[in-house]
C-alpha cells in the first residue's frame, strides 16, 4: 500500500518537492510551437506549479520565464512583446528570451543597473511541433529523451494536447492499468460479436489477464498475456518511462511509434501531450472498431471536442465534456448495454474515470490487487529514483542516458514463443520497423540555454 507520506512524495511536483525536483531534471514538453507567434501575445504557462510566461521574440526564439517582473512583480503576461524582448508595462523594463534585462527606461541613465537584473528564465528548444522546457539547475542542459517518435519526419508526427483535471500520477496510472480495458472500454461487448482476427477479441475473451512486470532502463514495463489458441499467446505490452511518460498498448507493436506525456501543470491539473506516427497501425489510424455485423462498437466514438483556449493559467486544451456535465454520461446507453460506461470515446472514458477520483486520489482508501502490480512497481520505482536524487544526488534514469528511451515500444502482438518475457519483447522489437536516430538540435535552436561557450545564460 502507499502511505500518506509516500502519496505526498509521489504527487507533489512544485519547487523543492521530492518528485518536483526529479521532474526538473528532464526536458518537459510544455506547449505547441504553434501557440507562440513571432512578436505575438505572451502566453500564461503553468508548469510544475510555477506560473510562467512564454513568448516568441522577433527572431523567432522562445522565452519562458517567471511571469513576475523582477522589478516589482507585475505580471509579464500583461507585457508588450516588442522588438527582441518582452517589455513590462508597469515601468517599461524589458527582458530578452534568456531573462536578461536589456532596457531600464524608468531609471536615470547614470543609475541604470540593468546588467545586474535577470528574470528567472528557463532554457527551451523546439522539436516535433513542441516547445520543450528545462527547469533544472544544471549549467549544461541534458539531451532530449531519444524517443523513437522524435526520429520520425516531423510532417508524419501527429500532436495532441488535452488538459486533464487531476494529478499527473492517477492520469498516468490509468495508462498502465490494462485490466480496466475489458470493462471500462469494452464491458458491453461479447466475444462472439467480434471477428476472430480482431485484437479486441482476445481482450474480452479473457478479461482478467495475467502479467509479466519488470523494471527497465527507462522505467517499468508490463506484458499482459492471454491464450490466443493454436499454441499462441496474445501479448499487450506497455511502458512507464521516467518521469511522466507512457506508451500504451493500443496499436500493432511493429508500427506503434508514439509517446504520451502526463505533464503536471499543478498538482490538480495535467497536460496530456501525445506524439504519434501517423502511418503506424493503431487505434488512432484504424477505422472505428466494428462488430462482426458491421455495427460500430459502442463507446468508441472518435474526436475529443475542445473548448476554445483562454488565456487563463489552466485555460488551454480543455474538453467540452467534463465534470460539470458528467462527461456526457448517457444513462440509457449504460442501462441498455450499448456502452458499458455510458460515456462515448475511449479517451473520454479514461478522462472521466481518473478525474472522478478527485484532484489527487486518496491512496489510503485503495485496495490494490495483483492486477495492479504495474502500478505498485511504478510508484516504487519513481519514489526510489526521487529519493536517490534527493539523498545521494544520483541522476534518475534517462537524464544523462537519454538513449535508453529508444528501446521502448508498446503494442499488441501474437507470439508462439515459450521463452521468458524479456526475450519475447526483444524478438518483437527486433522484428519491428525502427527509426534511425536524428541528430539532436544544435545550439542555434536553443533559447536561453547556457552551454559551455554560450553567453545567453538564464538567470
Ligand atoms: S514591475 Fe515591471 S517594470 Fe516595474
Ligand atoms: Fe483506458
Amino acid at each position: 500500500m502507499t502511505t500518506a507520506s509516500e502519496s505526498r512524495e509521489l504527487t507533489e511536483t512544485g519547487p523543492s518537492t521530492v518528485m518536483g525536483e526529479l521532474m526538473r531534471q528532464y526536458w518537459i514538453p510544455a506547449l505547441m510551437s504553434a501557440e507562440l507567434k513571432r512578436d505575438g501575445a505572451p502566453l500564461r504557462l503553468m508548469l510544475l506549479g510555477e506560473k510562467l510566461v512564454a513568448f516568441r521574440d522577433s527572431a523567432g526564439r522562445v522565452g519562458v520565464m517567471d511571469h513576475r517582473c523582477p522589478h516589482r512583480c507585475a505580471s509579464l503576461f500583461l507585457g508588450r512583446n516588442e522588438e527582441h524582448g518582452l517589455r513590462c508595462v508597469y515601468h517599461g523594463w524589458k527582458f530578452d528570451v534568456a531573462g536578461n534585462c536589456v532596457d531600464m527606461p524608468s531609471v536615470p541613465p547614470h543609475q541604470d543597473f540593468k546588467h545586474k537584473v535577470k528574470a528567472r528564465a528557463y532554457p527551451s528548444l523546439e522539436r516535433a511541433g513542441l516547445v520543450w522546457v528545462y527547469m533544472g539547475q544544471r549549467r549544461e542542459v541534458p539531451p532530449l529523451p531519444a524517443f523513437e517518435v522524435l526520429n520520425v519526419p516531423e510532417d508524419e508526427i501527429n500532436l495532441t494536447l488535452i488538459q486533464r483535471d487531476c494529478n499527473y500520477l492517477q492520469a498516468l496510472e490509468g495508462e498502465i492499468d490494462t485490466s480496466h480495458f475489458g470493462f471500462l472500454h469494452a464491458g458491453h461487448v461479447d466475444a462472439d460479436e467480434v471477428a476472430e482476427e480482431e485484437p479486441l477479441r482476445h481482450t474480452i475473451t479473457s478479461r482478467a489477464p495475467e502479467y509479466q512486470v519488470r523494471d527497465t532502463d527507462w522505467g517499468t514495463q508490463y506484458g499482459a498475456y492471454r491464450p490466443a489458441g493454436a499454441g499462441r499467446t496474445y501479448w499487450r505490452c506497455a511502458n512507464f518511462l521516467f518521469p511522466f511518460w507512457t506508451q500504451a498498448p493500443n496499436g500493432e507493436f511493429g508500427s506503434h511509434v508514439h509517446a504520451r506525456a502526463w505533464v503536471p501543470l499543478d498538482d490538480g491539473h495535467t497536460m496530456f501531450c501525445f506524439l504519434w506516427w501517423k502511418r503506424g497501425t493503431s487505434a488512432m489510424t484504424l477505422p472505428q472498431p466494428a462488430l462482426k455485423d458491421g455495427t460500430p462498437n459502442g463507446g468508441t466514438g472518435r474526436g475529443n471536442k475542445l473548448l476554445p483556449n483562454t488565456s487563463d493559467w489552466l485555460g488551454r486544451f480543455r474538453l467540452a465534456a467534463n465534470a460539470s456535465n458528467d462527461w456526457g454520461l448517457d444513462r440509457a446507453a449504460q442501462l441498455e448495454g450499448s456502452i458499458f460506461s455510458g460515456i462515448d470515446g475511449i479517451h473520454l472514458q479514461d478522462q472521466a474515470i481518473t478525474e472522478s477520483m478527485g484532484p489527487i486520489a486518496d491512496h489510503a482508501l485503495e485496495h490494490l490487487a495483483p492486477s495492479d502490480q504495474m502500478i505498485t512497481r511504478t510508484r516504487r520505482r519513481l519514489l526510489r529514483a526521487a529519493r536517490a536524487l534527493r539523498d545521494q544526488g544520483k541522476m534518475p534514469p534517462g537524464v544523462e542516458d537519454a538513449q535508453v528511451y529508444a528501446e521502448a515500444r508498446s503494442g499488441y502482438f501474437l507470439s508462439a514463443r515459450d521463452t521468458p518475457w524479456p526475450e519475447i519483447y526483444a524478438d518483437a522489437l527486433a522484428a519491428s520497423r525502427r527509426w534511425p536516430r536524428r541528430a539532436a538540435p544544435d545550439d542555434a535552436s536553443l533559447s536561453g540555454v547556457q552551454t559551455k561557450d554560450a553567453a545567453t545564460a538564464p538567470g
